[in-house]
């Protein structure tokens, strides 16, 4: 939610900060902006629209220079417009400012800044941090004390980036609630200093990096110098950079969502390789105790959007494998209801990407309430990684593209994994069913790459839907989650209203809404709700709706009753919500496709969200 980058170094800055805007678009993009030290003096240059739209712009502006800030929004105060976009300036344009979080008090600071005359270009709470600068320069203080002095003032979450024509050779930088880090590369013999909110920006160029902590501030010059808001120095050790170029491009596919959706088998694999060995199940990172977890008493599951749905998948695996109560919950929800809790309560957070504002206030509220939290995140620098006692790591790689996909299947396989070690520590799993359904687990990576060879059929599927206004989706137990992940791509991508249902609870109201303008998808493989799936379709058929099915192989039965038929391998029912979202991601993939929709970068939308 909002992408920040800086550069110190010999290259040449417009580029070199485009290009790590363009790998932080996911972040937001409704505008961008840079500003750079160009011949001594700061100029601005921002954009409403995507950064090819600030590029543009770029080409009848000559920046030279080598110091520079830039920003990529997701609109939170003010709407999207050039006025809005950051860099944010002081009157005179001596210092710019970009931002990532939400100022809590910018109102109060606004009305002191105006009484002494600061006026105001935007409608962003951004703007305060440059007229608060200013005013403490006018004060007399240094620019470092200033900012500092700033910092103070602020309430709320921010990650920003300041630069000044006072000091040409720096980048000014702090963090508090949203992430941050900087780094450290080497062109031509020459140092170089980067900053940026997420890795992929710094890749190729930074080597090493340091991810900042709340609370710590600094600045960039021939060097990293790093304090805390009491103005002491801090120590910091820098750690390699790992992530390889190809982890963030989308190498010969033509937008993220597919190459992630592709990925998928083989995540699978690795992480089957790395949890899995001779039948015994390895969190080697977990760093919660055994004893602790073989005496838990309750699990509360909390996370939002697909990682939610996630946990609601994972709620039926936690219940039925590991015998342990459990609750899965909006974060937004859980973390303002104030449950009824006790020490023998563990607080489970999924997040992809390990900022989402509501899953790490979720984890503040756990550890309000004393109680021990574990995250499954697929960044095991990200916050919420850090703020929990014990973590899992996803091990998708980096997922780009703003609709989940490959995180959705990484998060369900290590839930689904985590609910068999913990069975196993509480005894509630014999070896001969461990040793089948390790068995059972090694066929996933190629029945999903069985699956993927049907992409053309599914298109199909695709054009018949790309008309249409809603979509309803049905599933029951295990794969009621799947409607609702099935709907929530089909939305966020395609813009077609769809709603995702209990499948039981479908004759209490939804149903009112078929027509034969509404298509009704169905989640039926084989198990125990097979037959029940097949009266919600009978049902939904009796009402002229096209009926879409998603069907074990060789379910010629449903096959018969449906407009549709896509086959998944098949496999024990507990599984199925592996399999089964597969074709719901192509589905919703071809279909934004075919109504011209930018399905990397959907409207209004953001991937990683760090405000609440
Ligand atoms: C945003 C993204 C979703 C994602 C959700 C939770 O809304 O657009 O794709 O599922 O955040 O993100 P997290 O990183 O916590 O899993």
């Amino acid at each position: 939610m909002c992408g920040i980058v800086g550069y110190i170094g010999p290259k040449s800055i417009d580029s070199v900060l485009l290009v790590g805007l363009i790998k932080l678009e996911y972040r937001g993009y409704d505008s961008a902006g840079l500003a750079v030290i160009s011949d001594g003096e700061l100029t601005i240059a921002k954009e409403k629209g995507r950064i090819a739209d600030l590029e543009n712009r770029l080409r009848n502006l000559e920046l030279r220079g080598h110091v520079g800030i830039g920003h990529t929004r997701w609109a939170t105060h003010g709407e999207p417009s050039r006025r809005n976009a950051h860099p944010h300036t002081n009157s005179d344009g001596t210092l710019a400012v970009v931002h990532n979080g939400i100022i809590e008090n910018y109102l109060e600071l606004k009305q002191i800044l105006q009484k002494k005359g600061y006026v105001f270009e935007s409608e962003t709470d951004t703007e305060v941090i440059p007229h608060l600068i200013d005013d403490f320069l006018r004060q007399g203080l240094t620019l470092e004390r200033a900012f500092l002095a700033t910092l103070k003032e602020l309430k709320g979450k921010y990650a920003l980036a300041m630069i000044s024509e006072l000091q040409k050779e720096r980048i000014y930088f702090a963090r508090n609630g949203a992430p941050l880090i900087v780094a450290m590369g080497e062109h031509a013999g020459q140092k170089e200093y980067l900053l940026a909110s997420d890795i992929p920006a710094l890749v190729p160029l930074a080597k090493l990096a340091y991810y900042l902590h709340d609370g710590e501030w600094g600045y960039l010059d021939n060097g990293v110098f790093l304090f805390n808001l009491e103005n002491q120095h801090v120590d910091f050790s820098w750690e390699a950079v790992t992530i390889r170029a190809e982890d963030i491009d989308k190498g010969s596919y033509p937008h993220f969502m597919i190459k992630e959706i592709y990925e998928q088998p083989e995540i699978m694999r690795r992480i089957l390789r790395r949890r899995l060995r001779q039948n015994q199940i390895l969190f080697d990172e977990l760093r919660l105790s055994k004893d602790f977890l073989s005496s838990l008493g309750r699990i509360i599951i909390q996370a939002s959007g697909t990682s939610l749905h996630a946990g609601l998948v994972a709620k039926l695996y936690l219940e039925q494998r590991a015998h342990i109560e459990t609750t899965a919950d909006y974060s937004s929800e859980f973390r303002y209801r104030n449950p009824v809790v006790g020490g023998d309560t563990l607080v489970v957070g999924i997040s992809q990407s390990g900022e989402t504002a509501d899953t790490l206030a979720g984890i503040h509220e756990a550890k309000a309430k004393f109680l021990r939290v574990l995250s499954f995140v697929n960044n095991l620098n990200s916050t919420i990684a850090r703020e929990s006692e014990g973590v899992i790591d996803l091990m998708a790689g980096p997922e780009i593209g703003v609709a989940s996909t490959k995180a959705y299947t990484a998060e369900l396989l290590n839930l689904y994994l985590f609910a068999l070690y913990l069975s196993e520590l509480r005894w509630k799993i014999q070896e001969e069913e461990k040793k089948s359904l390790a068995l059972e687990l090694q066929n996933i990576p190629s029945y999903m790459e069985e699956i993927l060879q049907q992409e053309k059929q599914l298109r199909a599927i695709s054009e018949y839907l790309a008309d249409k206004n809603s979509v309803l989706f049905l599933g029951r137990t295990f794969n009621y989650p799947t409607a609702l992940e099935g709907a929530l791509k089909l939305k966020e991508i395609s813009y077609i209203h769809a709603e995702g249902y209990a499948a039981g609870e479908f004759k209490h109201g939804p149903i009112a809404l078929v027509t034969d303008k509404v298509p009704v998808i169905v989640i039926a493989p084989q198990g125990e709700m097979r037959s029940k799936m097949i009266s919600n379709l009978q049902e939904a058929k009796a009402r002229k709706g096209t009926i879409i099915a998603i069907i074990s192989k060789g379910d010629d039965e449903i096959a018969a009753l449906s407009d549709f038929a896509i086959e998944i391998p098949s496999i024990r029912e507990e599984l199925s919500p592996l399999l089964a979202v597969l074709p719901l991601q192509l589905i919703a993939y071809h279909t934004a496709l075919l109504r011209g929709c930018d399905v990397d970068k959907p409207r209004n939308l953001a991937k990683s969200v760090t405000v609440e």
